[in-house]
Protein backbone atom coordinates (compact mmCIF):
# COMPACT_ATOMS: atom_id res chain seq x y z
CA UNK A 1 0.00 0.00 0.00
CA UNK A 2 1.72 3.53 -0.91
CA UNK A 3 1.19 5.51 1.74
CA UNK A 4 0.13 9.28 0.33
CA UNK A 5 0.16 11.28 3.38
CA UNK A 6 4.16 10.87 3.11
CA UNK A 7 4.08 11.65 -1.03
CA UNK A 8 4.96 15.34 -2.08
CA UNK A 9 2.56 17.25 -2.60
CA UNK A 10 1.94 19.25 -5.95
CA UNK A 11 2.83 22.76 -5.67
CA UNK A 12 -0.20 23.38 -7.87
CA UNK A 13 -2.14 22.13 -5.10
CA UNK A 14 -0.29 23.71 -1.86
CA UNK A 15 -2.00 26.45 0.10
CA UNK A 16 -0.32 30.01 -0.59
CA UNK A 17 0.06 33.69 -0.61
CA UNK A 18 -1.12 35.27 -3.38
CA UNK A 19 -1.66 38.65 -4.05
CA UNK A 20 -2.79 40.68 -6.45
CA UNK A 21 -3.75 44.46 -6.77
CA UNK A 22 -5.87 46.63 -9.22
CA UNK A 23 -6.52 50.09 -9.69
CA UNK A 24 -9.36 51.91 -8.25
CA UNK A 25 -11.40 52.45 -11.59
CA UNK A 26 -14.75 53.00 -9.99
CA UNK A 27 -17.13 50.83 -11.61
CA UNK A 28 -16.32 47.30 -12.90
CA UNK A 29 -17.22 46.19 -16.86
CA UNK A 30 -17.02 42.12 -17.91
CA UNK A 31 -13.53 42.56 -19.09
CA UNK A 32 -12.39 42.94 -15.07
CA UNK A 33 -14.72 39.94 -13.99
CA UNK A 34 -13.43 38.21 -16.89
CA UNK A 35 -9.72 38.89 -17.11
CA UNK A 36 -9.07 39.06 -13.22
CA UNK A 37 -11.96 38.81 -10.88
CA UNK A 38 -13.27 35.42 -11.35
CA UNK A 39 -9.38 34.23 -10.96
CA UNK A 40 -9.88 35.76 -7.72
CA UNK A 41 -12.40 34.55 -6.84
CA UNK A 42 -11.21 30.96 -7.87
CA UNK A 43 -8.02 31.63 -6.01
CA UNK A 44 -9.62 33.23 -2.72
CA UNK A 45 -10.83 29.39 -2.13
CA UNK A 46 -7.94 27.71 -2.22
CA UNK A 47 -5.39 30.30 -1.24
CA UNK A 48 -4.45 32.99 1.24
CA UNK A 49 -5.11 35.73 -0.30
CA UNK A 50 -4.25 39.36 -0.39
CA UNK A 51 -6.76 41.96 -2.40
CA UNK A 52 -5.39 45.59 -2.40
CA UNK A 53 -7.06 48.77 -3.72
CA UNK A 54 -4.04 49.95 -5.45
CA UNK A 55 -5.05 53.56 -4.87
CA UNK A 56 -1.33 54.98 -4.89
CA UNK A 57 -0.49 53.46 -8.03
CA UNK A 58 -3.98 55.23 -9.62
CA UNK A 59 -2.54 58.34 -8.26
CA UNK A 60 0.27 57.60 -10.40
CA UNK A 61 -1.83 58.87 -13.73
CA UNK A 62 -4.61 60.19 -11.72
CA UNK A 63 -2.44 62.75 -9.43
CA UNK A 64 -5.14 65.94 -10.79
CA UNK A 65 -8.05 64.35 -9.90
CA UNK A 66 -6.94 62.58 -6.49
CA UNK A 67 -10.17 64.00 -4.74
CA UNK A 68 -12.31 60.83 -7.22
CA UNK A 69 -9.85 58.17 -5.65
CA UNK A 70 -12.00 57.36 -2.69
CA UNK A 71 -15.65 56.97 -4.31
CA UNK A 72 -14.32 54.79 -7.08
CA UNK A 73 -11.94 52.75 -4.01
CA UNK A 74 -15.75 52.29 -2.77
CA UNK A 75 -17.97 51.59 -5.85
CA UNK A 76 -15.15 49.07 -7.11
CA UNK A 77 -14.99 47.14 -3.92
CA UNK A 78 -18.79 46.39 -4.43
CA UNK A 79 -17.98 45.24 -7.32
CA UNK A 80 -15.10 43.09 -5.94
CA UNK A 81 -17.81 41.95 -3.81
CA UNK A 82 -20.57 41.66 -5.89
CA UNK A 83 -18.51 38.99 -8.30
CA UNK A 84 -17.96 36.63 -5.32
CA UNK A 85 -14.78 37.86 -3.24
CA UNK A 86 -15.49 36.63 0.57
CA UNK A 87 -14.18 38.61 2.79
CA UNK A 88 -14.20 35.98 5.78
CA UNK A 89 -12.00 33.87 3.25
CA UNK A 90 -9.89 36.75 1.79
CA UNK A 91 -7.94 40.43 2.54
CA UNK A 92 -9.45 43.33 1.00
CA UNK A 93 -7.82 46.30 1.77
CA UNK A 94 -6.55 49.61 0.92
CA UNK A 95 -3.21 50.24 0.03
CA UNK A 96 -2.86 54.38 0.88
CA UNK A 97 -4.03 53.77 4.72
CA UNK A 98 -1.13 51.26 4.66
CA UNK A 99 2.37 54.05 5.38
CA UNK A 100 4.98 51.21 5.34
CA UNK A 101 4.38 50.31 1.90
CA UNK A 102 5.57 53.94 1.16
CA UNK A 103 8.58 53.61 3.54
CA UNK A 104 9.31 50.27 2.16
CA UNK A 105 9.02 51.68 -1.29
CA UNK A 106 11.57 54.52 -0.19
CA UNK A 107 13.86 51.50 0.89
CA UNK A 108 13.46 49.36 -2.13
CA UNK A 109 14.43 52.43 -4.66
CA UNK A 110 17.28 52.50 -3.66
CA UNK A 111 18.57 49.31 -5.67
CA UNK A 112 16.56 49.78 -8.50
CA UNK A 113 19.11 51.57 -11.23
CA UNK A 114 16.85 53.58 -13.43
CA UNK A 115 17.79 52.46 -16.90
CA UNK A 116 15.87 49.27 -15.68
CA UNK A 117 12.48 51.23 -15.23
CA UNK A 118 12.86 53.09 -18.35
CA UNK A 119 13.27 49.75 -20.18
CA UNK A 120 10.01 48.50 -19.06
CA UNK A 121 7.49 48.32 -22.12
CA UNK A 122 4.41 50.37 -20.77
CA UNK A 123 6.81 52.85 -19.44
CA UNK A 124 7.16 54.44 -22.98
CA UNK A 125 3.64 53.17 -24.62
CA UNK A 126 2.03 54.69 -21.56
CA UNK A 127 3.51 58.15 -22.24
CA UNK A 128 3.17 57.77 -25.55
CA UNK A 129 -0.94 57.28 -24.72
CA UNK A 130 -1.54 60.05 -22.01
CA UNK A 131 0.90 62.45 -22.78
CA UNK A 132 4.78 63.13 -21.02
CA UNK A 133 2.56 64.96 -18.03
CA UNK A 134 2.45 61.76 -16.60
CA UNK A 135 6.23 61.05 -17.01
CA UNK A 136 6.60 61.94 -13.34
CA UNK A 137 9.16 60.29 -11.44
CA UNK A 138 6.09 59.00 -8.93
CA UNK A 139 4.75 56.93 -12.70
CA UNK A 140 8.59 55.91 -13.29
CA UNK A 141 8.47 54.22 -9.66
CA UNK A 142 5.21 52.30 -11.05
CA UNK A 143 6.73 49.08 -11.07
CA UNK A 144 8.42 49.65 -7.63
CA UNK A 145 5.98 50.54 -6.04
CA UNK A 146 4.19 47.05 -7.37
CA UNK A 147 6.91 45.01 -6.01
CA UNK A 148 6.73 46.30 -2.91
CA UNK A 149 2.84 45.41 -2.79
CA UNK A 150 3.45 42.33 -3.65
CA UNK A 151 6.95 41.89 -1.39
CA UNK A 152 5.43 43.83 1.94
CA UNK A 153 2.41 41.09 1.61
CA UNK A 154 4.89 38.19 1.12
CA UNK A 155 3.03 37.40 -2.21
CA UNK A 156 4.23 33.96 -3.54
CA UNK A 157 2.31 33.93 -6.76
CA UNK A 158 0.68 36.80 -8.43
CA UNK A 159 -2.56 36.43 -10.93
CA UNK A 160 -1.67 38.56 -13.94
CA UNK A 161 -2.51 39.25 -17.36
CA UNK A 162 0.26 38.95 -19.90
CA UNK A 163 0.63 42.59 -20.39
CA UNK A 164 1.36 42.51 -16.55
CA UNK A 165 4.41 39.82 -16.83
CA UNK A 166 7.16 42.44 -17.72
CA UNK A 167 6.36 43.80 -14.93
CA UNK A 168 6.42 40.78 -13.08
CA UNK A 169 9.71 39.72 -14.40
CA UNK A 170 10.92 43.15 -12.93
CA UNK A 171 9.75 42.45 -9.67
CA UNK A 172 11.65 39.61 -9.32
CA UNK A 173 15.28 41.20 -10.38
CA UNK A 174 14.81 44.10 -7.94
CA UNK A 175 14.28 41.20 -4.57
CA UNK A 176 17.36 39.17 -6.10
CA UNK A 177 19.10 42.86 -6.30
CA UNK A 178 17.84 43.41 -3.24
CA UNK A 179 18.41 40.22 -1.53
CA UNK A 180 22.14 39.97 -2.82
CA UNK A 181 22.42 43.40 -0.66
CA UNK A 182 20.84 42.44 2.23
CA UNK A 183 20.42 38.36 2.45
CA UNK A 184 17.42 36.61 1.74
CA UNK A 185 14.42 38.97 3.20
CA UNK A 186 12.16 38.77 0.45
CA UNK A 187 10.43 36.66 -1.89
CA UNK A 188 10.70 36.09 -5.24
CA UNK A 189 6.95 36.55 -6.67
CA UNK A 190 5.36 33.99 -9.44
CA UNK A 191 2.80 35.46 -12.02
CA UNK A 192 -0.28 33.31 -11.89
CA UNK A 193 -0.96 33.69 -15.60
CA UNK A 194 -5.00 34.33 -16.05
CA UNK A 195 -6.66 32.27 -18.28
CA UNK A 196 -8.56 35.22 -20.78
CA UNK A 197 -5.89 38.03 -20.68
CA UNK A 198 -7.78 39.96 -23.99
CA UNK A 199 -11.71 40.64 -23.36
CA UNK A 200 -12.93 43.12 -26.42
CA UNK A 201 -14.92 46.29 -25.63
CA UNK A 202 -18.19 47.13 -27.83
CA UNK A 203 -15.38 48.90 -30.54
CA UNK A 204 -13.56 45.55 -30.80
CA UNK A 205 -10.61 47.24 -29.02
CA UNK A 206 -9.71 45.91 -25.28
CA UNK A 207 -12.66 46.73 -22.80
CA UNK A 208 -11.14 49.77 -21.02
CA UNK A 209 -12.72 52.50 -18.77
CA UNK A 210 -10.56 55.03 -21.09
CA UNK A 211 -12.39 54.19 -24.05
CA UNK A 212 -15.70 53.94 -22.53
CA UNK A 213 -16.44 50.88 -24.54
CA UNK A 214 -17.35 48.58 -21.48
CA UNK A 215 -20.15 46.02 -21.15
CA UNK A 216 -20.65 47.09 -17.19
CA UNK A 217 -21.72 45.32 -14.48
CA UNK A 218 -23.89 47.65 -12.51
CA UNK A 219 -26.14 48.29 -15.01
CA UNK A 220 -29.57 46.90 -16.13
CA UNK A 221 -30.26 44.34 -18.56
CA UNK A 222 -31.57 46.91 -20.94
CA UNK A 223 -28.58 49.29 -20.94
CA UNK A 224 -26.53 45.72 -21.72
CA UNK A 225 -28.39 45.10 -24.49
CA UNK A 226 -28.75 48.75 -26.11
CA UNK A 227 -24.92 48.65 -25.74
CA UNK A 228 -24.44 45.44 -27.69
CA UNK A 229 -26.47 46.43 -30.20
CA UNK A 230 -23.73 49.10 -31.44
CA UNK A 231 -21.07 46.39 -30.49
CA UNK A 232 -18.34 46.31 -33.30
CA UNK A 233 -18.77 43.19 -35.97
CA UNK A 234 -17.14 41.91 -39.03
CA UNK A 235 -17.92 44.89 -41.57
CA UNK A 236 -17.40 42.39 -44.58
CA UNK A 237 -20.39 40.63 -42.81
CA UNK A 238 -23.19 43.43 -44.08
CA UNK A 239 -26.21 40.94 -44.83
CA UNK A 240 -27.33 38.02 -42.45
CA UNK A 241 -26.51 36.00 -45.83
CA UNK A 242 -22.61 36.81 -46.21
CA UNK A 243 -20.25 34.81 -44.33
CA UNK A 244 -18.95 35.82 -41.09
CA UNK A 245 -15.78 35.60 -39.11
CA UNK A 246 -16.62 34.67 -35.40
CA UNK A 247 -12.81 34.63 -34.49
CA UNK A 248 -12.34 37.78 -34.69
CA UNK A 249 -16.04 39.18 -33.75
CA UNK A 250 -16.76 40.35 -30.14
CA UNK A 251 -20.24 39.22 -29.97
CA UNK A 252 -18.46 35.76 -30.26
CA UNK A 253 -16.36 36.44 -28.03
CA UNK A 254 -18.93 36.60 -25.40
CA UNK A 255 -20.84 34.00 -26.76
CA UNK A 256 -18.03 31.79 -26.04
CA UNK A 257 -17.83 32.79 -22.42
CA UNK A 258 -21.34 33.25 -21.33
CA UNK A 259 -23.48 30.48 -23.98
CA UNK A 260 -20.02 27.88 -24.37
CA UNK A 261 -22.28 25.02 -25.12
CA UNK A 262 -23.74 26.80 -28.49
CA UNK A 263 -20.65 28.64 -29.51
CA UNK A 264 -19.53 26.28 -32.06
CA UNK A 265 -22.99 25.87 -33.35
CA UNK A 266 -22.97 29.96 -33.77
CA UNK A 267 -19.81 29.93 -35.08
CA UNK A 268 -20.90 27.35 -37.95
CA UNK A 269 -24.45 29.34 -38.78
CA UNK A 270 -22.44 32.24 -39.06
CA UNK A 271 -20.04 31.53 -41.01
CA UNK A 272 -22.53 29.48 -43.37
CA UNK A 273 -24.23 33.20 -43.93
CA UNK A 274 -27.36 31.34 -41.57
CA UNK A 275 -26.96 34.07 -38.72
CA UNK A 276 -27.19 37.81 -38.76
CA UNK A 277 -25.47 39.82 -36.52
CA UNK A 278 -28.79 41.35 -35.49
CA UNK A 279 -30.38 37.78 -34.24
CA UNK A 280 -26.92 36.78 -32.83
CA UNK A 281 -26.68 40.16 -30.56
CA UNK A 282 -29.97 39.57 -28.93
CA UNK A 283 -29.37 35.94 -28.24
CA UNK A 284 -25.78 37.15 -26.91
CA UNK A 285 -27.18 39.67 -24.83
CA UNK A 286 -29.86 37.25 -23.34
CA UNK A 287 -26.31 34.84 -22.00
CA UNK A 288 -24.80 37.96 -20.85
CA UNK A 289 -27.61 39.31 -18.91
CA UNK A 290 -28.76 35.99 -17.51
CA UNK A 291 -25.16 35.14 -16.16
CA UNK A 292 -24.39 38.29 -14.67
CA UNK A 293 -28.45 38.22 -13.00
CA UNK A 294 -27.15 37.26 -9.24
CA UNK A 295 -23.67 38.91 -9.24
CA UNK A 296 -26.26 41.91 -10.25
CA UNK A 297 -28.60 41.29 -7.43
CA UNK A 298 -25.71 41.08 -4.48
CA UNK A 299 -24.33 44.40 -6.08
CA UNK A 300 -27.53 46.05 -5.51
CA UNK A 301 -27.77 44.39 -1.71
CA UNK A 302 -24.02 45.91 -1.16
CA UNK A 303 -25.50 49.38 -2.64
CA UNK A 304 -28.16 49.11 0.22
CA UNK A 305 -25.54 49.86 2.72
CA UNK A 306 -22.66 51.11 2.43
CA UNK A 307 -21.32 51.27 5.59
CA UNK A 308 -20.62 47.09 5.09
CA UNK A 309 -17.84 47.76 2.37
CA UNK A 310 -16.19 50.37 4.71
CA UNK A 311 -16.64 48.15 7.70
CA UNK A 312 -14.54 45.40 5.33
CA UNK A 313 -12.16 47.96 3.99
CA UNK A 314 -10.98 48.48 7.83
CA UNK A 315 -10.90 45.10 9.00
CA UNK A 316 -9.13 43.73 6.27
CA UNK A 317 -6.43 47.45 5.73
CA UNK A 318 -6.10 46.54 9.58
CA UNK A 319 -5.31 42.95 9.12
CA UNK A 320 -2.79 43.27 6.03
CA UNK A 321 -1.04 46.34 7.98
CA UNK A 322 0.31 43.57 10.20
CA UNK A 323 2.10 41.59 7.64
CA UNK A 324 3.48 45.11 6.36
CA UNK A 325 4.96 45.86 9.36
CA UNK A 326 6.35 42.47 10.47
CA UNK A 327 8.14 42.46 6.97
CA UNK A 328 9.04 46.19 7.02
CA UNK A 329 11.14 45.38 10.45
CA UNK A 330 12.45 42.17 9.01
CA UNK A 331 13.54 44.16 5.63
CA UNK A 332 15.10 47.40 8.36
CA UNK A 333 16.79 44.75 10.96
CA UNK A 334 18.74 43.77 7.77
CA UNK A 335 19.51 46.74 6.86
CA UNK A 336 21.02 47.84 9.94
CA UNK A 337 17.92 50.26 10.41
CA UNK A 338 16.16 49.37 13.07
CA UNK A 339 17.29 50.15 16.99
N1 LIG B 1 -0.48 47.32 -12.04
C1 LIG B 1 -1.65 46.57 -11.79
C2 LIG B 1 -2.72 46.89 -12.85
O1 LIG B 1 -2.69 47.92 -13.44
C3 LIG B 1 -2.24 46.89 -10.44
C4 LIG B 1 -1.37 46.46 -9.29
C5 LIG B 1 -0.89 47.26 -8.32
C6 LIG B 1 -0.95 45.13 -8.98
N2 LIG B 1 -0.17 46.54 -7.43
C7 LIG B 1 -0.19 45.23 -7.79
C8 LIG B 1 -1.14 43.89 -9.59
C9 LIG B 1 0.39 44.12 -7.22
C10 LIG B 1 -0.56 42.78 -9.01
C11 LIG B 1 0.21 42.88 -7.83
O2 LIG B 1 -3.60 46.10 -13.06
Amino acid sequence: MTDSSSAPKPVANARKRIMAGMRPTGKLHVGHLLGALNTFVDLSRRHDCYFEVADLHALTTKFERSDEIAADTRTMVMGWLAAGLDPEQCTIYVQSRIPEISELYTLLSMVVPVSWLERVPTYKDQIGELGSEIATHGFLGYPVLQTVDIAIMRGQGVPVGQDQLPHLELSREIVRRFNHHYGTVLLEPEAILSETPYVPGTDGRKMSKSYDNGLMLAETDDETLTRIKTMYTDPTKIHKTDPGHPEACPVFFFQTAFNPSMAPDIAHRCRAGKLGCVEDKADMARHLNAALAPLRERLRAIAAKPRFVDEILADGTKKARATAQATLAQVKAAMGLSG
